[in-house]
C-alpha cells in the first residue's frame, strides 16, 4: 500500500492533495494541518468530488495528529507563512524555520523511511535546515523549486513560440528565488529545436527575466503567493519518487562538489526514483552559467546563514 502525507492544508497543500487523489497516485493521502478542522474540511471537499472524477484513493484529513500519518512512503511539507506582496521568500525564514523542524520531527516520528518533499520558503534554506537537523541520508530530502520554476519558464516559452506548453523542454536551476534561480535559455528546445534558432534574444532574455519573477507576478495579482503549479509541481515529485519514474526534474538537494557547489541545498537537475534523489545530473555548463551559479550559491549560503539560530 502506498501512502503520502501533506503537511499544511492551506493553498499549496490542499492543492497538493487534490492532485494527487484526482491522479490516484497512492493509495493513501493523510493531510495534516495544525488549524483546528481545516484539513479535514478540505478533505471533505476533495473527497466530495470522488465520483465525479473517478477517484479511488483514500484520503484522510487530521488536525495535528501524527499518528495518522504513521508508515508513510513520502511526506511534503508545505506548512509555514507564505509571501505577501513586496515580501520576498527569504523574509519568511525566522517564523518558517521553527514550523518545519517541529514538523520534522514529528512526521519522522511515525514515518521514518520516508522521503521528503520540502516546498516551504526559503525553500533551499529550509531543505538544508532538514539536512542538518533531521539525520535522513541526502538522497531522501528533495526541495521542490526547480519544478515549480521550470515549469513556469516552460509556459512563458510556449507563450513566446504560440506553441503547445507539452512541446516544449526547458530547465530552471539555481537558488529558488526571485534573483538567483537560472532559467538554462541554451538548453531549451521546442520539439527538440534549440529555442536560440526560433526566438531572437530580445525575446529569450524577457521570457528568462518573467520566469524569475513569475512567483512576486503571481504574489502582487493574488495578494499571495500561488498553488495551483506550486501545489502541482509537488505532486509531480511526489509521483516521481512513488512510482519510481526515474525522471529528471531540477531540485534542491545536498551538493557535495557538483556543480563547483557543497554544504547547500540548491537547484540541480535530479533523476528521481523510489530512492529519492537516485544521481544529480551534471551538465557541461559555459562560463556565463558557472558565474551565475555560483552567484546564486552565494546567495543560497547567505541566506543559510540566518539559521544559526535554528539549528
Ligand atoms: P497557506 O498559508 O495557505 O498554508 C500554510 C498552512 O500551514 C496553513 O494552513 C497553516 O495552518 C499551516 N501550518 C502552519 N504551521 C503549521 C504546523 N506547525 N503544522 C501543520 N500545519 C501548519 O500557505 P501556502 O500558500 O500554502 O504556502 C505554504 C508554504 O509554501 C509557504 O512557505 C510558501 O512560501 C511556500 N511555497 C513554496 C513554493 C515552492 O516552490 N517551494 C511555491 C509556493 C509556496
Ligand atoms: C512561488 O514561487 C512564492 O515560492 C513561491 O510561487
Amino acid at each position: 500500500m502506498s501512502k503520502v502525507t501533506v503537511v499544511g492544508a492551506g493553498n499549496v497543500g490542499a492543492t497538493c492533495a487534490n492532485v494527487l487523489v484526482t491522479n490516484n497516485v497512492a493509495d493513501e493521502v493523510v493531510l495534516i494541518d495544525i488549524k483546528q478542522g481545516l484539513a479535514e474540511g478540505k478533505t471533505m471537499d476533495i473527497m466530495q468530488t470522488a465520483n465525479l472524477l473517478n477517484i479511488n484513493t483514500r484520503m484522510v484529513g487530521v488536525t495535528n495528529d501524527y499518528e495518522m500519518t504513521k508508515g508513510s512512503d513520502v511526506v511534503v511539507i508545505t506548512s509555514g507563512i507564505p509571501r505577501k506582496p513586496g515580501m520576498t521568500r527569504e523574509e519568511l525564514i525566522g517564523v518558517n524555520a521553527g514550523i518545519v523542524k517541529s514538523v520534522t520531527d514529528s512526521v519522522l516520528k511515525y514515518s521514518p523511511d520516508a522521503v521528503i518533499v520540502c516546498v516551504s520558503n526559503p525553500m533551499d534554506t529550509m531543505t538544508y535546515l532538514i539536512h542538518k537537523t533531521s539525520g535522513l541520508p541526502k538522497n531522501r530530502i528533495i526541495g521542490m523549486g526547480g519544478a515549480l520554476d521550470s515549469s513556469r519558464f516552460k509556459y512563458f516559452l510556449s507563450l513566446a513560440l504560440n506553441a503547445n506548453p507539452n512541446e516544449v523542454e526547458g530547465m530552471v536551476i539555481g537558488g529558488h528565488g526571485d534573483t538567483t534561480m537560472i532559467p538554462l535559455t541554451r538548453y531549451a528546445t521546442y520539439r527538440g529545436v534549440p529555442v536560440s534558432q526560433l526566438l531572437d534574444k530580445e525575446t529569450l532574455d524577457k521570457v528568462a527575466a518573467d520566469t524569475m519573477v513569475g512567483g512576486a507576478t503571481l504574489t502582487g495579482l493574488l495578494g499571495t503567493s500561488a498553488w495551483y503549479a506550486p501545489g502541482a509541481a509537488s505532486a509531480a515529485v511526489v509521483a516521481a519518487v512513488l512510482h519510481d519514474q526515474k525522471r529528471v526534474i531540477p531540485c534542491s538537494a545536498l551538493v557535495e562538489g557538483e556543480y563547483g557547489e557543497s554544504d547547500i541545498c540548491i537547484g540541480v537537475p535530479c533523476l528521481l526514483g523510489k530512492n529519492g534523489i537516485e544521481k544529480i545530473i551534471d551538465v557541461k555548463l559555459n562560463d556565463d552559467d558557472k558565474a551565475l551559479f555560483a552567484k546564486s550559491a552565494e546567495a543560497v549560503r547567505k541566506t543559510n546563514g540566518a539559521l544559526a539560530a535554528s539549528l
